[in-house]
């Protein structure tokens, strides 16, 4: 609906001729009439592994969010493959002994994601699968890229960007996130894949992500908050304040050749993902960030809200806000209802 139709059709809209609750009174009728609708085609689950056999190990400050290692991964893919949950995202929560100062096993062709993702596609090849774009979860200090005197080097991380999508791409990874928020990295990684032969690998840039307190407790997930310590990533994320900027982000996203852009965090930032699907028109998704989640399930297992009802609501709400889908550890959740519903 437009400004310009309210403004048209207000004067002669007047009670008692209309009666807007005449429309809500039946359960039929709400359903007819509804604008939007959340369907399990919507959903991107993330998970994150770990190291090990059998091994899951609960997310203090994301209850119900476990690290996975490889064969659980597996098992959730099946899972989310059967949910009809069309694409899991990979995070790694790597040995701490295995980082450094420049996030090397970033690029190890057999590093856990790469594992993982391969593992994941030949067991379940009809679930597409994304990987994360950025150096965090390999780093010591838990900076997205290569620090250089005190300050994140823009083009020598897009460097060792480009190397990273190319081996999660030759593990098979379908869909990539640069997460980072380089200046020009899509287009590198664009350029990267072409030359490999990836030119079917799609991108999917994370295009206007802010710098957020809402990201908490995934750097407990991927274990990168103690590395950040006080740091913060304010010098290329977004600042919260901004709106116009998240348009100049995602324009240049677009054109450096990302297919999918995407707004995060989510609920937050519902105007940004209207402004930008107005504007751009593009296959256009929202982050439920861990904050997101841990807040409404904390609410919830405390017995303030109806968790199920709150976790439906937020996510329709992306969707009326113009999200094509949404990132949300509450993927599973949400399908297993929408399924029985
Ligand atoms: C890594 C990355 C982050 C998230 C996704 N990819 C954290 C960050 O930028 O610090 C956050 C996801 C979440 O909070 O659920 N660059």
């Amino acid at each position: 609906m437009t400004e310009s139709f309210i403004g048209h059709y207000h004067p002669f809209a007047s009670f008692p001729n209309t009666r807007m609750r005449r429309n809500r009174r039946h359960e039929w009728s709400r359903r007819l009439i509804s604008e939007n609708h959340l369907t399990t085609n919507d959903l991107i689950w993330p998970l994150f592994v770990h190291e090990g056999t059998h091994r899951a190990e609960p997310i203090k400050s994301m209850p119900g969010v476990e690290r996975l290692s490889p064969d659980l991964a597996i098992d959730a893919a099946h899972e989310a493959c059967q949910l009809k949950i069309p694409a899991i995202a990979i995070f790694p929560a790597i040995n701490e002994t295995l980082k450094t100062p420049d996030g090397d096993e970033a690029v190890n062709s057999s590093n856990i994601v790469c594992r993982t993702v391969t593992a994941i596609k030949n067991a379940c090849p009809n679930i597409g699968v994304l990987c994360d774009v950025a150096l965090d979860p390999f780093t010591q200090h838990g900076q997205d890229g290569l620090v250089r005197n005190g300050y994140v080097a823009n083009d020598e991380t897009i460097e060792v960007l480009c190397r990273q999508a190319l081996v999660q791409a030759d593990a098979g990874c379908d869909i990539l996130a640069p997460s980072d928020m380089m200046d020009g990295r899509v287009g590198a990684i664009r350029s990267a894949l072409d030359k490999a032969g990836y030119e079917h690998v799609q991108i999917m840039s994370y295009a206007a992500k802010y710098a957020s307190a809402f990201y908490g407790p995934f750097r407990d997930a991927v274990g990168s908050s103690r590395n950040l310590g006080n740091a913060d990533k304010r010098t290329y994320q977004m600042d919260p304040a901004n709106g116009d900027e998240a348009l100049r982000e995602i324009s240049l996203d677009i054109s450096e050749g990302a297919d999918m852009i995407m707004v995060k965090p989510g609920m937050p930032y519902l105007d940004v993902i209207r402004r930008v699907k107005n504007a751009f028109g593009m296959p256009t998704f929202g982050y439920q960030v861990s904050g997101e989640y841990s807040m409404l399930r904390g609410a919830a297992d405390s017995g303030w809200l109806n968790g199920n009802q709150a976790m439906l609501e937020t996510l329709l709400a992306f969707k009326r806000a113009g999200a094509d889908g949404i990132l949300t550890y509450f993927a599973r959740d949400a399908a297993r209802l929408l399924n029985n519903a």
